[in-house]
């Protein structure tokens, strides 16, 4: 299907009604809707979808770059690459066979190769990167919602040249910028949307760090694709792997994986 500014999406759609979008763009998820037909994802209203910048909110891939940790651009290439799908892609585990889904591929062009030598050399030698699944949660106030799980741990401060920090006390709440890495963080993490009565629940495995991002006022009014109040209605909580870059030797290969549901607040208490 053709997408916003004529860029290729692909919908993907489940028998009880939910729903995803992803555009070969960056790889890019830019809808999750639930059964009820609700969108879980933030993306801005001043979002431009056009190459070579980046699509503001959804679920951007940060590779092989996190951030600024790195020589790259910010946030690394594969955000803003055409992406393809794969036609016969491996078989899927068994009790997941009745979702519905897609595989996309980043290969790098000569010019990728370029300002990263590494794809096809990664048979002869190692090579290393930093990740994360950049992911825009649509929350309905900001100053309302609690997120369990990252709680005493160490982090780094992107706010504080990167000085790394131990988070105190109780579930984390917001109420100015905040811009933090999580530091090998419990693999499941709750973001609790009070007003909404809904709670995220974050899975990932083999992505130790956990981004915590909002803007707020000041950066959003900076910020070109990104409305001066849109900062109240999202949150990016983000899998990642930046503290320790990712080494892969010659033929050895690497999962990293997110796992978003949504559920109503009451069945998640006492858990
Ligand atoms: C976050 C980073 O993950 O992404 C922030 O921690 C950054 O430092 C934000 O500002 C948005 O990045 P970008 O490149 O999409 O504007």
């Amino acid at each position: 299907r053709k997408g916003a500014n004529g860029l290729d999406k692909i919908v993907l759609r489940e028998a009880r009604g939910s729903s995803a979008e992803v555009y070969l763009y960056g790889g890019h998820v830019t809808s999750w809707k639930n059964d009820h037909g609700a969108e879980l994802l933030f993306v801005s209203s001043k979002a431009a979808f056009k190459p070579p910048k980046a699509i503001r909110g959804g679920i951007p891939i940060c590779f092989p770059q996190f951030g600024s940790h790195g020589s790259l651009e910010q946030h690394g290439f594969a955000r803003n690459r055409f992406w393809r799908v794969d036609p016969v892609p491996p078989p899927i585990p068994t009790n997941t066979l009745s979702k519905a889904f897609v595989d996309l591929i980043l290969k790098p062009s000569e010019e990728d190769m370029k300002i990263w030598p590494q794809s096809f050399e990664f048979r002869l030698r190692a090579f290393t990167f930093t990740f994360a699944y950049h992911t825009y949660l649509s929350v309905s106030d900001i100053s309302e919602v609690r997120v369990e799980g990252l709680e005493t741990l160490d982090y780094l401060d992107n706010l504080q040249n990167k000085e790394r920090f131990t988070e105190q006390g109780d579930a984390l709440t917001f109420e100015s910028e905040v811009d933090k890495i999580y530091l090998s963080t419990p693999t499941k993490i709750a973001i609790l949307d009070h007003e909404k009565k809904r709670t995220f629940v974050l899975r990932k495995d083999g992505l130790p760090d956990a981004v915590v991002w909002n803007p707020w006022d000041k950066k959003a009014k900076a910020m070109a694709d990104f409305g001066d109040d849109e900062y109240k209605h999202m949150l990016c909580v983000e899998a990642a792997a930046v503290e320790k870059p990712i080494t892969l030797k010659p033929g050895e290969e690497w999962k990293g994986r997110q796992e978003l549901s949504a559920v109503p607040s009451s069945y998640c208490s006492g858990q």
